[in-house]
C-alpha cells in the first residue's frame, strides 16, 4: 500500500495539469514555433477561456518578440520567452500543455520531448515527415500521461463534421468514390522549407493531408493501395533548389472496390483556383466543405442545416484540446487517427516518387 508520503511523492512528479482537472481550473500554455500557423494558433488559444499562456520559443527573435507583445496585450501577462525548447521544457515546471507549430521535420523531436515532461501536446499536422517518426510519435503519445492531438482541426470544422456525420449516418448511402482537389498559386517563396522535401514532406505531405485526413476520416479505413504521378513541371528550381512538387495526381484503392482520386496543382491562375472534397454515394453526392449535397435522382442542391457554421475550425479545434487536456479525454483529431492521415499521404508520396503501385504494407 502506498504510504501518504509516497501519495504526495507520486503527486509531485505528476504533470501539473494531471492535478488540476477542474474546468475552472486555469491551464498553462507553452507555445513551440511562432511563425505563420504558430502566430494564428497563438491568437486563438488566447481566446479560450481559462487559458493563460506561459511561455514562448522560437528560434526566431523578432518572432518571438512579436508573440510576446501579443500575449502581454491580453489578461493573459507577460509571457516568458525561450529560444531553445529544450531549455524551456526542463525548466519551466509550470506548463500544463505545449503547442507545437514549428516545420514537419522537427516534430518528433520537440512533440516527444514534451509528452515526455508530461506537457498534453497540440501538434500542428501533418504527424512527420517519414513513416518511422510517425510512428515513433505515436507510442510516444500512448505511453504519455498528457493527451496528444494533432493539428487536422477541420476535423473540427462545422460544415465538414456536419457533412461527415451525414455520410456516416447513412445520408448518401453507400460511399462509392471520393474525390478532392487543390488547385492554388504556388506557396510563399519567403519560407525556404516548405519548399524543401526533406523538410516538409513534400507537398502531399505538408498540404493535401488536411484533405486526405477527411477523407480517411470519411472511409474510416486506410487504403490498401495507391498509385500515382507527379513532378515540378513549371516551378523549375523556383525557389532556387526546390525538390517540392509543383504538380501530382495520385489515385487510392481501399478495400470494398472504393477509389479515391486526388490532385494537386500550384501553377493554376486564380480564376481557376479551388478546393473541393466531395463524396458520392448511392443516393447523391456531397461537398464536405459546404454541407451542400444532391440527391441521384432529384434536381436541386441541399443544403444540410449547420447551426454553428459560422465558427473558425482552429479555435474550436483548439478549445477542444483544452477540453480533452482538463478531462484526459481522446481527441477527434488523436494520434492514431492523425497517423493514419499522414501515412496516407505517405503513401501516395512513395507511389508518385517510385513509379509505381504501392502496397499500405510497405510503409
Ligand atoms: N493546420 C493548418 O491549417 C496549418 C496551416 C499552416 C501550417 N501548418 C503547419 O504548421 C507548422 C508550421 O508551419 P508555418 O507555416 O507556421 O511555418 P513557419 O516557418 O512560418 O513557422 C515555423 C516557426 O518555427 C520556428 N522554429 C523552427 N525550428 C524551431 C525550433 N527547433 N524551436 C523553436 N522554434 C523553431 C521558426 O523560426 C518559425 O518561426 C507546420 O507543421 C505546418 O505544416 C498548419
Amino acid at each position: 500500500m502506498l504510504s501518504r508520503r509516497d501519495v504526495l511523492k507520486t503527486a509531485a512528479a505528476m504533470p501539473a495539469l494531471l492535478q488540476a482537472q477542474s474546468p475552472n481550473d486555469t491551464v498553462r500554455v507553452a507555445v513551440i514555433g511562432v511563425g505563420n500557423r504558430g502566430s494564428y494558433d497563438l491568437k486563438n488559444i488566447l481566446k479560450v477561456p481559462g487559458v493563460k499562456v506561459v511561455a514562448l520559443c522560437d528560434l526566431d527573435t523578432e518572432r518571438l518578440d512579436k508573440a510576446k507583445a501579443l500575449v502581454s496585450a491580453t489578461a493573459s501577462g507577460e509571457p516568458a520567452t525561450y529560444t531553445d525548447f529544450r531549455k524551456m521544457l526542463d525548466e519551466r515546471k509550470d506548463i500544463d500543455v505545449t503547442i507545437i507549430a514549428t516545420p514537419v521535420d522537427t516534430h518528433k523531436m520537440i512533440a516527444i520531448d514534451a509528452l515526455e515532461v508530461g506537457t498534453s501536446v497540440y501538434c500542428e499536422k501533418p504527424m512527420a515527415t517519414t513513416p518511422q517518426d510517425v510512428r515513433l510519435m505515436v507510442a510516444a503519445a500512448k505511453s504519455a500521461k498528457g493527451v496528444f492531438q494533432a493539428g487536422f482541426q477541420l476535423r473540427h470544422d462545422p460544415r465538414r463534421r456536419r457533412s461527415i456525420e451525414f455520410i456516416h449516418s447513412g445520408g448518401i448511402g453507400d460511399v462509392l468514390f471520393l474525390q478532392g482537389y487543390r488547385h492554388t498559386g504556388d506557396l510563399p517563396h519567403d519560407t525556404p522549407w516548405y519548399f524543401d522535401r526533406t523538410r516538409s514532406g513534400d507537398n502531399i505531405v505538408e498540404q493535401a493531408c488536411h484533405i486526405l485526413d477527411l477523407f480517411t476520416w470519411t472511409v474510416g479505413k486506410h487504403p490498401l493501395r495507391a498509385f500515382g504521378s507527379g513532378g515540378i513541371n513549371f516551378f523549375k528550381n523556383d525557389p532556387p533548389g526546390r525538390t517540392t512538387m509543383d504538380n501530382y495526381a495520385v489515385i487510392y484503392e481501399f478495400p470494398d472496390d472504393l477509389r479515391l482520386e486526388f490532385s494537386h496543382i500550384y501553377f493554376d491562375p486564380p480564376g481557376f483556383s479551388g478546393v473541393k472534397e466531395r463524396v458520392f454515394g448511392a443516393k447523391g453526392a456531397i461537398d464536405l466543405a459546404t454541407a451542400t449535397w444532391m440527391e441521384r435522382d432529384k434536381k436541386g442542391e441541399i443544403k444540410l442545416d449547420v447551426p454553428d457554421a459560422a465558427e473558425d475550425s482552429t479555435y474550436l479545434s483548439l478549445a477542444a484540446f483544452i477540453d480533452n487536456a482538463r478531462a484526459h479525454k481522446t481527441p477527434l483529431n488523436n494520434a492514431e487517427s492523425a497517423a493514419m492521415s499522414t501515412m496516407v499521404a505517405m503513401l501516395g508520396r512513395k507511389a508518385i516518387y517510385e513509379k509505381r503501385v504501392v502496397r499500405w504494407e510497405e510503409l
